[in-house]
């Protein structure tokens, strides 16, 4: 049996041009806007290095270099802090640069989910790695990407985070078809899986939610696959054929997701997050309550 491996590394695909959240995203990169008091990347990156990453890959693209910013030192800013005696909003600047070991290489073309995680391929090497979507925001008292990680350690397969969804929203989604993996409710065996299936074709209401651990033979599999829906190579087409030749479970996470990239999940993940944040989240409650819109 072959030495259990750990998961180090964390790829976060970012090429994408935020069209949905337009004209916010016009000069900004979408997993730089703000949610509550963080930029929506930084809750994933806080999420891998929860699940115990060490190394964060950023798949970027063409004017998304604030997002290397964000993750490294920033002198000035930490020398006026510094001057002005301002000790705790120098921590805050300091612990966003120490969270992780932060690269990132390019897509230099949009071509799907698949090719932005090949990007990746030389970075990852010969480990079992995960992927973090930074549009879906995991509010969960368990880190979601940990209780992966726990999971993993159980199977040494790829995992993918899965919830239902109601009705026709299946086809925003890949979907699973899976039946019970004994010994552990949460895990799914996965037999098949569709990219944004029509809602008569779907064949669950599985849906994979944008976080994966995978093995790294998934880049060999990209590599073999063409563009699937939407004209671009899917994640989910290389996950299919990987099937061909490991074990793939989906995973029911415990905890609450928001699709914060689109505008109405957005502004709901704010207000819910808002109300829980332990600062801010008291008086925004008060505020609310007053409130007679
Ligand atoms: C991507 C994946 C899809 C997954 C979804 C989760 O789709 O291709 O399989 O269900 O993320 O958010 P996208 O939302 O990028 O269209």
């Amino acid at each position: 049996m072959p030495t259990p491996q750990k998961i180090r590394k964390a790829v976060f695909p970012a090429a994408g041009m935020g069209t949905r959240f337009l004209p916010a995203t016009k000069a900004t990169p979408k997993e730089m806007l703000c949610l509550v008091d963080k930029p929506l990347i930084q809750y994933g990156v806080e999420e891998a290095v929860a699940a115990g990453c060490t190394e964060i890959i950023i798949v970027t693209g063409r004017g998304k270099t604030t997002m290397e910013d964000h993750f490294d030192r920033s002198p000035e800013l930490e020398a006026s802090l510094a001057a002005k005696n301002k000790t705790a909003l120098l921590e805050i600047a300091r612990s966003v640069s120490r969270l992780a070991k932060v690269v990132t290489v390019r897509q230099p073309e949009p071509l799907g989910l698949g090719h932005a995680v090949l990007m990746a391929k030389e970075l990852v090497g010969n480990e079992p790695f995960c992927v973090l979507l930074p549009d879906d925001i995991v509010d969960a008292s368990i880190p979601c990407m940990k209780q992966m990680v726990e999971a993993f350690h159980e199977v040494q397969s790829s995992i993918l985070a899965s919830e239902v969804v109601e009705g026709p929203a299946i086809s925003a989604y890949g979907c699973l078809d899976c039946s019970p993996h004994p010994g552990n409710p949460r895990l799914h065996a996965v037999r098949d899986l569709v990219e944004k299936p029509k809602f008569e074709d779907a064949p669950s209401p599985n849906a994979i939610i944008g976080r994966y651990i995978l093995t790294p033979r998934i880049f060999e599999m990209i590599e073999g696959i063409t563009p699937g829906a939407g004209g671009e190579l899917q994640l989910t087409d290389a996950i299919k054929a990987l099937l061909q030749h490991e074990k793939v479970f989906g995973f029911s996470y415990q905890g609450k997701r928001h699709d914060a990239g689109d505008k109405q999940g957005f502004l709901r993940a704010t207000v819910e997050l808002a109300l829980k944040h332990p600062d801010l989240g008291p008086g925004f409650r008060n505020w609310l309550q007053e409130q007679t819109f």
